[in-house]
């Protein structure tokens, strides 16, 4: 079955709201039909953007989508500071990033804790791009997958099939995250493709239709070579979506030589 890829934007704790407007305006007019045709387009701006995105969005018809950097585990109560997936939703995102190794390490969140936000992103209608992956020392150990396929096992618990082919798994190998270097494709296809086997033999056929994203340093100049692993259906984009030529060349991937 043939999956719709996908390039996301996750601008992390950059740009202010007129930043953002600048931003979702440079690639509004240089996006074609033919690139939103060809794949699905993502921002992951702060929260406190987003209501700037959905406006121009909305108002210039522009087929971008856009989601938020976390979600709370409830939707609504005494939780001073937190945004709940209700919130988002009213806002008209469609995704929302679950699990990023920087809400893990510098958050303390833990695999029950990203469980209960996957949760909370379906039940409010939100696509969770669910983020897994290891560290320096788990790669050099050789645990890369196994430790991988963990945190994916516990962040999908309880989570029913249909739900699973619907939502969107990134793989973000934490040493390459931020660093200049990026995972091989034959590195990055050997952990998506044990991610799709995961969820082939917990969940079935919804192994077909999930989008497994590879993240870490993605760049215009290396995208084209890891979107042609089997595996592979897209990228989180961290450093390279703040510049919108390089993301546009990143989202034109097919189009490199
Ligand atoms: P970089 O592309 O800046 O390495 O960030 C990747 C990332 O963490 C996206 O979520």
């Amino acid at each position: 079955m043939a999956r719709t890829p996908l390039m996301a934007g996750n601008w992390k704790m950059n740009l202010n709201h007129i930043e953002a407007i600048a931003l979702v305006q440079k690639l509004a007019y240089t996006f074609n039909t033919d690139d939103f045709s060809a794949l699905e387009i993502a921002v992951i701006p702060p929260f406190t953007d987003i209501r700037s995105v959905q406006t121009l969005v909305d108002g210039d018809k522009i087929a971008l989508k856009y989601g938020a950097q976390d979600l709370a585990k409830a939707d609504k109560g005494a939780f001073t500071g937190e945004i709940s997936g209700v919130m988002l939703a009213k806002l008209g995102c469609t995704f929302v990033i679950v699990g990023h190794s920087e809400r893990r390490q510098f958050h303390g969140e833990d695999d029950q804790t990203v469980n209960l936000k996957v949760q909370a992103a379906l039940r409010n209608g939100l696509t969770p791009i669910v983020c897994v992956g290891e560290g320096t020392e788990v790669r050099n150990a050789g645990d890369h997958v196994a430790f991988t396929l963990n945190q994916l096992k516990a962040a999908l618990s309880g989570v029913a099939a249909g739900d699973v082919a619907n939502l969107v798994v990134a793989y973000e190998p934490v040493w390459a995250i931020g660093t200049g270097e990026v995972a091989t494709p034959a590195n990055a296809q050997e952990v998506c493709g044990a991610i799709r086997n995961q969820i082939r033999e917990v969940f079935g056929s919804a192994a077909d239709q999930v989008r497994v994203l590879y993240g870490g340093s993605m760049k215009a100049d290396n995208v084209a070579a890891l979107m042609k692993e089997p595996d592979i259906d897209g990228g989180l984009v961290g450093g390279a979506s703040l510049d919108p030529d390089e993301f546009v060349s990143v989202c034109r991937y097919r189009l490199h030589p």
